[in-house]
């Protein structure tokens, strides 16, 4: 189905915009984005909203195929770029497990890449080891967009927390956000502490001592001006919480697992939790939760972790739309 006239005529920001800002450009760390380009992102999103909303499918992307190449696990990242895809007429090479490609054989990621850029106009990647989305994009005449390198970035996650927060509160100025959980190997954490950087708000942080922020973003971002404090707690700084953004203990990085012991477990959000909370926050989780957050709380209207997985295929529409030189 192409385009209803109708909704064209909205003012959607979609068509050939192949002089756009993002048009052939990488997506990997949230610190190429200026505040400017956030809301247009936003706005693009919304559009796909409306559009998923109204039409369900449509063919922005017609003829077009991203290669999907995950070298980590994945639920929620991958179907969610899958589903982008094909809500935009576009087409995928799902490479999910790549223990049955010739990774096996011992191909160099960058040879992958390589090699998938030749079907694909777009590859999103997700790998182990920070850095890798940029040694991809320096390899790769194609846009690469980073869906996580190791404990580095989650550049898309964030824009779609950013994106969650905004359409659940109206607006990130002015707010109080709490990070709770594993700060240190948290890559969802690590680029949204970034973005909220560049919104006039404060920032929580809340682990065991071993989980901490790393101190240097943690310096960066107070160098950027970015209220934050660090707490082992939660109590203190519930009550003025706006937004709860619980995490979970990420296993996979630990090397002494009875460390991972030691910490697993700390905070537990029940609805006891929920009592001490403002009656208007919200809170989220990127997802897979393995604990953190008590399955009683999920009815409470302000748990808007399910919520936040729908904002994520709008946000990636919009990003695949954007790169491919069509929003
Ligand atoms: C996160 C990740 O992969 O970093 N998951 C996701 O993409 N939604 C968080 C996690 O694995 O804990």
């Amino acid at each position: 189905m192409t385009l209803p006239t109708h909704l064209l005529n909205t003012h959607l920001p979609l068509g050939d915009q192949r002089t756009g800002r993002f048009y052939g450009k990488d997506i990997l760390s949230v610190s190429q984005f200026s505040r400017d380009d956030l809301e247009y992102i936003f706005g693009v999103a919304e559009a796909m909203r409306t559009m998923v909303a109204h039409i369900g499918t449509f063919d922005l992307l017609k003829g077009k195929i991203l290669a999907n190449l995950f070298y980590e696990p994945s639920t929620r990242t991958s179907s969610s770029f899958l589903a982008a895809m094909e809500r935009l007429g576009g087409s995928v090479i799902p490479i999910n497990e790549v223990r049955y490609s010739s990774v096996t054989k011992g191909e160099s990621l960058t040879d992958t890449v390589r090699t998938l850029e030749c079907y694909a106009d777009v590859i999103v990647l997700r790998h182990p080891e920070t850095g890798s989305a940029a040694i991809a994009a320096n390899a790769a005449r194609k846009p690469i967009i980073n869906a996580g390198d190791g404990i580095g970035e989650h550049p898309t996650q964030a824009l779609l927390d950013l994106f969650t927060i905004r359409e659940e509160l109206g607006s990130i100025d002015g707010l109080t956000v709490t990070m709770l959980g594993d700060l240190k190997y948290g890559r969802t954490v690590h680029s949204l502490a970034k973005l909220l950087a560049l919104y006039r708000v404060k920032v929580n942080y809340v682990s065991p001592e071993i989980l901490r922020m790393p101190p240097e973003l943690v310096a960066q971002l107070r160098k950027r001006g970015l209220p934050q404090t660090e707490h082992t707690t939660l109590d203190a700084v519930l009550p003025e919480t706006d937004v709860l953004y619980v995490t979970r203990v990420q296993k996979e990085r630990f090397e002494n697992m009875e460390e991972y012991e030691s910490v697993k477990g700390s905070y537990i959000i029940t609805a006891e939790t929920m009592k001490r909370a403002k009656p208007n926050f919200v809170l989220m989780h990127p997802l897979p939760r393995v604990g953190e957050i008590s399955p009683e709380v999920d009815d409470d209207p302000r748990a808007a972790y399910f919520r936040q997985m729908e904002y994520g295929l709008y946000v990636r529409m919009a990003l695949l739309a954007m790169v491919l030189g069509k929003a």
